[in-house]
């Protein structure tokens, strides 16, 4: 019998799994490992790009990202260099990949100068061979650092979708978490963004800030529909070692949980669809065309500091930390890493087939999709149930519903993800997990 039952009695934010394994399940390997090697056993022909901007013009209080505010002196453009041999020397140890998606993200990509962020977003085409336009390209940015300038290079090179980080659009919500932001220079990004014509425009908010009421969240939520959004990623506020806040305790979960479902209903009621617990999109908002890419089983090149690759059986990734002396550290060890020392990978997680299997389960199940039994039985020629047997206690537990294809997450499992995922977690990532140093 597994915990299930036990965690449902716990909190609703147990941990949020968008990647599995999480990355303090990640450790120095035991001998690095050449990527050569390791990609040339991979299916290369749809792939996803992403590249990693560790920079921000702020620190906001919550954040848990892999970022530094505000780098001094000439970090940045040695940065650039770096991603720049990076990238020729990940070219060639993979041969000759294409890919189907791409996504520039941080930090703040947008804290980036025009020529700086146009020399970034080139690197897809000019060594990773690109096709500029041909992809959907998707790039994150914050209010304050969006100009007309920049706005125009990232349509130049393609751009589909932008993401904006706005968290709340009252002002006294963002400065009591460290995130000074005007509403003036919130309007003024929108407007921008909206007359530039990038297709989807997706906005951040959160719920459960210090200070903020259910009624607080809805007005910052209805203020964003004003704007039209194509989609909506709504994140609980989730406080970590190393960030400033401190809260926790029942009210906050009954607070996030209230805020939750009233603008779920609100966005339900405007023809928003719901993809996932965090993701809504609207009814013009078609999902991403491009050549087909499944993230359950397609690989993921990523490069920059912070960024992590897929292949099957390894995650890797530069060594993780949050506080500003740790981040400093790898981002300066990076920009001077040599050529050599790029095509290897050296801090990841050997996924077992145990954890290969777990992930495809909690992305199919988290993501809306739903899980198929015999698109399982396929990718892994074995039985569901027989390798998962705890998988039916989610509809026992009144969280999933058997369907023709095999099972999906009622509205109640949705709303209670952040308890499913961590429970499928491995014995073995759980122990890491836990066992994570923060720096
Ligand atoms: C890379 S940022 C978005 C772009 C840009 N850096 C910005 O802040 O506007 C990713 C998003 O993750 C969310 N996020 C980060 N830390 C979080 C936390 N501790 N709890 C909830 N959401 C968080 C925020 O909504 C944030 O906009
Ligand atoms: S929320 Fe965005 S702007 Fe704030 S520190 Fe994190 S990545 Fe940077």
């Amino acid at each position: 019998m597994s915990d299930l039952r036990s965690r449902l009695e716990g909190s609703p934010y147990q941990g949020y799994s968008y990647s599995y394994p999480h990355k303090t399940a990640y450790r120095p390997l035991p001998r690095p490992v050449p990527l050569a090697k390791l990609w040339a056993g991979e299916r290369t022909d749809s792939l996803f790009l992403y590249l990693h901007i560790p920079f921000c013009d702020m620190r906001c209080g919550f954040c848990n990202l892999f970022t530094r505010a505000r780098p001094e002196g000439s970090l940045v453009e040695r940065y650039l260099a770096a991603i720049e041999r990076q990238a020729r020397v990940v070219r060639e140890a993979v041969g000759d990949p294409s890919f189907a998606r791409m996504a520039v993200g941080g930090g703040t990509p947008t804290f980036l100068d025009p020529p700086a962020l146009e020399s970034v977003l080139g690197l897809a085409d000019r060594v990773m061979g690109v096709v500029p336009g041909g992809i959907p390209l998707s790039v994150e940015a914050s209010p304050g650092t969006v100009t007309a300038e920049k706005l125009r290079v990232l349509v130049e090179r393609g751009t589909t979708r932008l993401s904006l980080g706005i968290e709340s659009f009252d002002e006294a919500e963002t400065r009591a978490v460290n995130r000074p932001q005007r509403t003036a220079t919130v309007d003024r990004a929108l407007g921008l963004i909206r007359d530039s014509r990038i297709p989807t425009l997706n906005i951040d908010l959160i719920y459960g800030l210090p200070g903020q009421s259910v009624a607080s969240w809805l007005a910052s939520l209805r203020t964003a529909l004003r704007f039209g959004p194509e989609e909506l990623y709504l994140y609980p506020l989730y406080v970590r070692p190393q960030t400033i806040l401190g809260r926790g305790g029942r009210e906050w979960d009954d607070l996030r949980l209230a805020c939750y479902r009233e603008a779920r209903s609100l966005l339900l009621g405007e023809g928003y669809e719901q993809v996932s617990m965090r993701m809504f999109r609207s009814a013009g908002g078609l999902p991403e065309a491009g050549p087909a890419y499944r993230c359950q089983e397609d690989g993921m090149i990523g490069l920059g500091c912070g960024a992590r690759s897929y292949a099957t059986d390894l995650h890797y990734s530069d060594a993780y930390a949050v506080g500003q002396r740790g981040v400093g550290e790898i981002v300066e060890a990076y920009a001077s890493r040599s050529d050599e020392a790029f095509g290897m990978a050296t801090h990841g997680h050997h996924l077992s087939d145990e954890d290969i299997r777990r992930r495809f389960v909690i992305q199919s199940l988290l993501s809306g999709e739903g899980l198929s039994v015999s698109a399982y039985a396929r990718r892994f020629r074995s039985d569901l149930r027989a390798d998962l047997p705890e998988i039916d206690e989610l509809e026992e537990a009144g969280l999933a519903v058997v369907t023709a294809e095999g099972l999906a997450l009622n509205d109640r499992g949705v709303e209670r993800s952040d308890v499913v995922g961590p429970w499928l977690y491995s014995r073995k990532v759980g122990t890491l997990m836990e066992g994570y140093e923060w720096l």
